[in-house]
Protein backbone atom coordinates (compact mmCIF):
# COMPACT_ATOMS: atom_id res chain seq x y z
CA UNK A 1 0.00 0.00 0.00
CA UNK A 2 1.52 3.18 -1.15
CA UNK A 3 2.20 5.29 2.20
CA UNK A 4 0.60 8.66 0.65
CA UNK A 5 -2.50 6.71 -0.54
CA UNK A 6 -5.66 8.72 0.88
CA UNK A 7 -9.28 8.43 2.69
CA UNK A 8 -11.37 9.56 0.55
CA UNK A 9 -14.12 10.94 2.57
CA UNK A 10 -17.73 11.55 0.81
CA UNK A 11 -20.71 13.75 1.72
CA UNK A 12 -23.38 15.63 0.00
CA UNK A 13 -21.65 18.50 1.69
CA UNK A 14 -20.30 19.47 5.58
CA UNK A 15 -22.56 16.47 7.26
CA UNK A 16 -19.19 14.33 6.65
CA UNK A 17 -16.67 16.62 8.38
CA UNK A 18 -18.38 15.25 11.76
CA UNK A 19 -17.00 11.31 10.47
CA UNK A 20 -14.19 13.53 9.75
CA UNK A 21 -13.32 14.80 13.27
CA UNK A 22 -13.94 11.36 14.60
CA UNK A 23 -11.70 9.87 12.66
CA UNK A 24 -9.20 12.36 13.35
CA UNK A 25 -9.02 11.49 16.93
CA UNK A 26 -8.09 8.15 16.59
CA UNK A 27 -5.74 8.33 13.13
CA UNK A 28 -4.37 12.22 12.97
CA UNK A 29 -1.80 10.62 10.38
CA UNK A 30 -4.24 8.98 7.81
CA UNK A 31 -3.76 11.59 4.71
CA UNK A 32 -7.70 12.54 4.02
CA UNK A 33 -9.72 13.53 0.77
CA UNK A 34 -12.68 14.93 1.69
CA UNK A 35 -15.21 15.51 -1.31
CA UNK A 36 -18.70 17.79 -0.54
CA UNK A 37 -20.74 17.16 -3.53
CA UNK A 38 -22.42 20.72 -3.07
CA UNK A 39 -23.84 20.97 -6.76
CA UNK A 40 -25.63 17.48 -5.65
CA UNK A 41 -26.51 18.92 -2.14
CA UNK A 42 -29.29 18.45 -1.03
CA UNK A 43 -29.58 14.18 -1.47
CA UNK A 44 -32.70 13.96 0.78
CA UNK A 45 -35.13 15.40 -1.71
CA UNK A 46 -33.99 13.46 -4.52
CA UNK A 47 -35.03 10.18 -5.80
CA UNK A 48 -32.81 6.64 -5.01
CA UNK A 49 -32.44 6.50 -8.71
CA UNK A 50 -30.88 9.90 -8.78
CA UNK A 51 -28.62 9.27 -5.67
CA UNK A 52 -27.51 5.63 -6.84
CA UNK A 53 -26.55 7.28 -9.58
CA UNK A 54 -24.90 10.11 -8.99
CA UNK A 55 -22.89 8.68 -5.63
CA UNK A 56 -21.52 5.46 -7.74
CA UNK A 57 -20.32 7.36 -10.82
CA UNK A 58 -18.64 10.28 -8.27
CA UNK A 59 -17.15 7.84 -6.23
CA UNK A 60 -15.85 5.70 -9.27
CA UNK A 61 -14.76 8.65 -10.95
CA UNK A 62 -12.96 9.97 -7.56
CA UNK A 63 -11.44 7.10 -6.88
CA UNK A 64 -9.86 6.38 -10.47
CA UNK A 65 -8.81 9.97 -9.67
CA UNK A 66 -6.84 9.76 -5.75
CA UNK A 67 -6.45 5.94 -5.67
CA UNK A 68 -7.81 6.17 -2.39
CA UNK A 69 -7.20 2.98 0.34
CA UNK A 70 -10.59 3.12 1.34
CA UNK A 71 -14.07 4.92 0.56
CA UNK A 72 -16.29 6.41 3.45
CA UNK A 73 -19.83 7.39 2.43
CA UNK A 74 -20.10 9.68 5.07
CA UNK A 75 -24.06 10.32 4.62
CA UNK A 76 -26.89 8.11 5.77
CA UNK A 77 -28.95 9.08 2.55
CA UNK A 78 -26.57 7.69 0.17
CA UNK A 79 -25.63 5.01 2.54
CA UNK A 80 -28.43 3.37 2.75
CA UNK A 81 -29.42 3.93 -0.93
CA UNK A 82 -26.06 2.93 -3.08
CA UNK A 83 -23.77 1.64 -0.37
CA UNK A 84 -24.19 -1.76 -2.21
CA UNK A 85 -23.98 -0.47 -5.60
CA UNK A 86 -20.81 1.41 -4.45
CA UNK A 87 -19.45 -1.64 -2.98
CA UNK A 88 -19.42 -3.31 -6.68
CA UNK A 89 -17.90 -0.81 -8.73
CA UNK A 90 -14.81 0.40 -6.31
CA UNK A 91 -12.13 -2.45 -5.22
CA UNK A 92 -11.45 -0.86 -2.35
CA UNK A 93 -12.86 -1.50 1.02
CA UNK A 94 -15.76 1.04 1.29
CA UNK A 95 -17.33 1.97 4.71
CA UNK A 96 -20.79 3.20 5.12
CA UNK A 97 -22.35 5.60 7.32
CA UNK A 98 -26.05 3.77 8.72
CA UNK A 99 -28.45 5.36 11.15
CA UNK A 100 -27.36 4.29 14.66
CA UNK A 101 -30.67 2.22 16.02
CA UNK A 102 -28.30 -0.66 17.56
CA UNK A 103 -26.69 1.61 20.07
CA UNK A 104 -29.65 3.86 20.59
CA UNK A 105 -31.60 0.66 21.12
CA UNK A 106 -28.89 -0.33 24.00
CA UNK A 107 -29.08 3.09 25.51
CA UNK A 108 -32.93 4.08 25.25
CA UNK A 109 -34.74 2.89 29.05
CA UNK A 110 -38.49 4.19 28.15
CA UNK A 111 -38.06 1.81 24.94
CA UNK A 112 -38.59 5.38 22.76
CA UNK A 113 -36.55 6.42 20.19
CA UNK A 114 -36.22 9.44 17.82
CA UNK A 115 -35.08 9.07 14.48
CA UNK A 116 -34.31 12.50 12.49
CA UNK A 117 -33.04 11.98 8.73
CA UNK A 118 -33.97 13.48 5.72
CA UNK A 119 -37.03 12.34 3.47
CA UNK A 120 -34.76 9.61 1.34
CA UNK A 121 -33.13 8.38 4.18
CA UNK A 122 -36.27 7.79 6.88
CA UNK A 123 -38.05 5.66 4.04
CA UNK A 124 -35.46 3.20 3.31
CA UNK A 125 -35.53 -0.43 3.93
CA UNK A 126 -32.58 -0.51 5.08
CA UNK A 127 -33.44 1.36 8.59
CA UNK A 128 -36.88 -0.61 8.44
CA UNK A 129 -34.34 -3.93 8.70
CA UNK A 130 -32.28 -2.06 11.14
CA UNK A 131 -35.51 -1.13 13.17
CA UNK A 132 -36.54 -4.63 12.86
CA UNK A 133 -33.29 -6.33 13.49
CA UNK A 134 -31.91 -4.17 16.66
CA UNK A 135 -35.12 -1.92 17.95
CA UNK A 136 -37.53 -4.77 17.38
CA UNK A 137 -40.49 -4.40 20.77
CA UNK A 138 -38.86 -0.77 21.61
CA UNK A 139 -40.71 2.13 19.26
CA UNK A 140 -38.98 4.28 16.91
CA UNK A 141 -40.38 7.23 15.58
CA UNK A 142 -38.94 8.78 12.52
CA UNK A 143 -39.20 12.07 11.33
CA UNK A 144 -37.62 13.95 8.10
CA UNK A 145 -35.74 17.15 9.13
CA UNK A 146 -34.38 18.48 5.76
CA UNK A 147 -34.34 21.71 6.56
CA UNK A 148 -31.30 21.02 9.33
CA UNK A 149 -29.48 20.36 6.51
CA UNK A 150 -29.30 24.02 5.04
CA UNK A 151 -29.15 24.87 9.15
CA UNK A 152 -26.39 23.10 9.57
CA UNK A 153 -24.11 24.22 6.36
CA UNK A 154 -25.04 27.72 7.19
CA UNK A 155 -23.96 27.41 10.61
CA UNK A 156 -20.43 26.21 9.75
CA UNK A 157 -19.81 28.96 7.09
CA UNK A 158 -21.08 31.58 10.37
CA UNK A 159 -24.15 32.28 8.38
CA UNK A 160 -27.53 33.05 10.05
CA UNK A 161 -30.07 29.99 10.71
CA UNK A 162 -33.50 30.01 11.90
CA UNK A 163 -33.44 28.08 15.56
CA UNK A 164 -37.46 27.49 14.70
CA UNK A 165 -36.33 25.07 12.66
CA UNK A 166 -35.04 22.97 15.26
CA UNK A 167 -37.62 23.55 17.63
CA UNK A 168 -40.38 22.43 14.81
CA UNK A 169 -38.43 19.07 14.72
CA UNK A 170 -38.46 18.66 18.06
CA UNK A 171 -42.94 19.62 18.28
CA UNK A 172 -43.27 17.39 15.29
CA UNK A 173 -41.99 14.47 16.89
CA UNK A 174 -43.15 15.01 20.51
CA UNK A 175 -46.40 15.20 18.84
CA UNK A 176 -46.36 11.31 17.32
CA UNK A 177 -47.99 8.83 19.80
CA UNK A 178 -45.53 8.56 22.82
CA UNK A 179 -43.68 10.98 21.39
CA UNK A 180 -43.37 12.64 24.69
CA UNK A 181 -41.28 9.29 25.91
CA UNK A 182 -38.41 10.08 23.69
CA UNK A 183 -35.24 9.47 25.43
CA UNK A 184 -32.56 8.80 23.27
CA UNK A 185 -32.71 10.83 19.59
CA UNK A 186 -31.05 8.91 16.32
CA UNK A 187 -28.82 11.33 14.19
CA UNK A 188 -29.58 9.57 11.29
CA UNK A 189 -27.63 11.98 9.30
CA UNK A 190 -24.14 13.14 9.00
CA UNK A 191 -25.16 16.79 9.22
CA UNK A 192 -27.01 16.54 12.86
CA UNK A 193 -24.49 16.37 14.99
CA UNK A 194 -23.42 19.62 13.89
CA UNK A 195 -26.77 20.92 15.53
CA UNK A 196 -25.83 18.92 18.71
CA UNK A 197 -26.30 22.37 20.82
CA UNK A 198 -29.29 23.75 19.11
CA UNK A 199 -30.91 20.47 19.01
CA UNK A 200 -30.05 19.92 23.11
CA UNK A 201 -31.63 23.23 24.14
CA UNK A 202 -35.06 22.06 21.91
CA UNK A 203 -34.73 18.40 23.48
CA UNK A 204 -33.07 18.97 26.88
CA UNK A 205 -30.03 17.30 28.37
CA UNK A 206 -31.84 14.28 29.30
CA UNK A 207 -32.05 13.10 25.77
CA UNK A 208 -29.22 11.50 24.42
CA UNK A 209 -27.65 12.26 20.50
CA UNK A 210 -26.82 9.23 19.08
CA UNK A 211 -24.71 9.06 16.06
CA UNK A 212 -22.53 6.71 13.73
CA UNK A 213 -19.38 8.96 13.61
CA UNK A 214 -17.00 7.42 16.41
CA UNK A 215 -18.24 3.50 15.19
CA UNK A 216 -17.43 4.65 11.77
CA UNK A 217 -14.03 5.86 12.34
CA UNK A 218 -13.40 2.52 14.90
CA UNK A 219 -14.09 0.57 11.68
CA UNK A 220 -12.02 2.54 9.31
CA UNK A 221 -8.91 2.22 11.91
CA UNK A 222 -9.64 -1.88 11.80
CA UNK A 223 -9.63 -2.04 8.69
CA UNK A 224 -6.75 -0.19 7.97
CA UNK A 225 -4.52 -2.03 11.10
CA UNK A 226 -0.88 -2.20 10.24
CA UNK A 227 -0.74 -0.11 7.21
CA UNK A 228 1.83 2.77 6.72
CA UNK A 229 1.03 6.53 6.50
CA UNK A 230 3.39 9.03 4.95
CA UNK A 231 4.22 12.24 6.69
CA UNK A 232 1.11 14.36 7.52
CA UNK A 233 0.37 17.38 4.74
CA UNK A 234 -2.56 19.25 5.23
CA UNK A 235 -5.81 17.07 3.96
CA UNK A 236 -7.60 18.32 1.15
CA UNK A 237 -11.17 19.28 1.07
CA UNK A 238 -12.69 19.10 -2.66
CA UNK A 239 -16.16 20.23 -3.66
CA UNK A 240 -17.69 19.37 -6.75
CA UNK A 241 -19.89 22.71 -9.19
CA UNK A 242 -18.23 26.20 -8.32
CA UNK A 243 -15.56 26.82 -5.16
CA UNK A 244 -18.20 29.80 -4.52
CA UNK A 245 -20.12 27.30 -2.79
CA UNK A 246 -17.48 26.63 -0.34
CA UNK A 247 -17.38 30.49 0.43
CA UNK A 248 -17.43 31.21 4.58
CA UNK A 249 -16.04 27.66 5.12
CA UNK A 250 -12.26 28.98 4.88
CA UNK A 251 -12.13 28.94 9.25
CA UNK A 252 -13.48 25.43 9.38
CA UNK A 253 -11.49 23.89 6.64
CA UNK A 254 -7.89 25.47 8.32
CA UNK A 255 -8.80 24.36 11.83
CA UNK A 256 -9.53 20.77 10.60
CA UNK A 257 -6.19 20.64 9.30
CA UNK A 258 -7.38 21.38 5.74
CA UNK A 259 -5.59 23.39 2.52
CA UNK A 260 -7.75 25.52 0.70
CA UNK A 261 -10.89 24.28 -1.14
CA UNK A 262 -10.64 23.18 -4.19
CA UNK A 263 -13.15 21.84 -7.29
CA UNK A 264 -13.09 18.23 -8.82
N1 LIG B 1 -25.39 14.35 5.16
C1 LIG B 1 -26.39 13.59 4.52
C2 LIG B 1 -26.87 12.42 5.36
O1 LIG B 1 -26.15 11.95 6.21
C3 LIG B 1 -27.52 14.17 3.75
C4 LIG B 1 -27.77 15.59 3.55
C5 LIG B 1 -28.51 15.84 2.24
O2 LIG B 1 -27.79 15.96 1.24
O3 LIG B 1 -29.76 15.88 2.21
O4 LIG B 1 -27.94 11.93 5.18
Amino acid sequence: MNADAPILLFDSGVGGLTVYDALREVLPEAPVIYAADLAGLPYGSKTEAQIAARVAGLLGRMAERWQPRLACIACNTASTIALGMVRDVLEIPVVGTVPAIKPAAALTRTGTIGLVGTEATIRQKYVDDLEEQFAAGKRLLRVAAPGLVGAAEAKLRGQPFDPALIAEVHDRLARLAEGERIDTLVLACTHFPLLADELRAAFGAEVAQVDGAQGIARRIVHLLEGQDFAAPRPNRFVVTGPLSAATGLEGALAARGFGAAETF
